[in-house]
């Protein structure tokens, strides 16, 4: 019996184990996929197990993306940029951790048809998914990359990685085609982006890493002007999907029950 796990605090709200046992099972693995409340002090042991092949691998979420790299042998080109490892995995005796948001957003938006090439973003927030949609954007050419973050500091951290992005003050808009949230706010039903939408012209694209809830206020208000919206379901399962096809060497299928399953 496979065994996998999430790692995050808090992850009561983790809907992987409910994604990736639906796949386990309608792959026929023998296998069982948990969630697990970590404290900092406790990854070494977790990654020891990892190592004793007790786990067979680990999804990795907040706040432990960046703070798990030193228990890890060697990371992948996409973890090692973007320092943030969401998929970790044991090979030839080493322990990798490997970034599969940059996959996750990028066949997210591909999916749905929106062409990246020549557009300006505007990404709001520097937190932990920042760095992978940076990447996600410049791999499908976006021409102009614009970050804002509240606490601005944390932008030109991303900025020594990234000197491409341009940043913005928080709560100032550039002449954007696509508008990304990337912070936390929106998880809370109340939580509200002040947006001046008397400067931002229709049709542009909305799209928000949150989804759930499905619709945060930041997508709801965009609708209501007239843009293209869409939430961070889509990222969420193919991110999960890569990490899937790591560990057990299969694509499981994205299907209309699998949309259906974290509704
Ligand atoms: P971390 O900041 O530890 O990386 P995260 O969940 O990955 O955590 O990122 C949270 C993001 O949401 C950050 O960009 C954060 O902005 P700050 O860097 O200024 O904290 C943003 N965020 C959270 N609450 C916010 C709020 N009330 N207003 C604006 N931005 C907020």
């Amino acid at each position: 019996m496979k065994k996998f796990l999430v790692i995050g605090n808090p992850i009561e709200h983790s809907l992987s184990p409910k994604l990736h046992n639906y796949w386990i099972q309608s792959n026929n693995l023998k296998a069982v996929y948990d969630k697990k409340k970590l404290d900092l002090s406790e990854l070494d042991i977790l990654i020891k197990e990892l190592r004793e092949k007790k786990i067979d691998g680990v999804n990795v979420t907040v706040p432990f993306k960046n703070s798990v790299i030193p228990f890890l042998d060697k990371l992948s080109k996409e973890a090692q940029t973007t320092q943030s490892v969401n998929t970790i995995y044991l090979r030839d005796g080493m322990v990798i951790g490997h970034n599969t948001d940059i996959e996750g957003f990028e066949l997210a938006i591909k999916h749905i048809n929106y062409d990246v090439v020549g557009k300006n973003v505007l990404i709001l927030g520097a937190g932990g998914v920042s760095p992978s949609i940076v990447v996600a954007l410049n791999n499908m050419c976006a021409k102009k990359i614009f970050i804002s973050n509240r606490t601005k500091s944390k932008a030109e951290h991303l900025k020594k990685t990234f000197n491409e992005i341009e940043i913005i003050d928080w709560g100032s808009t550039p002449d954007f085609d696509m508008i990304i949230n990337a912070t936390s706010l929106g998880l809370k039903k109340e939580d509200n982006i002040i947006l001046d939408f008397s400067k931002i012209t229709s049709e542009k694209f909305f799209y928000d890493v949150i989804y759930n809830p499905s619709e945060t206020n930041f997508l709801r208000s965009a609708k209501k002007n007239g843009n293209k919206i869409e939430n961070g379901k889509k990222m969420f399962i193919y991110q999960a999907q890569a990490s899937f096809r790591i560990w057990n060497n299969l694509e499981p299928k994205v299907d209309d029950i699998v949309m259906e399953l974290l509704n």
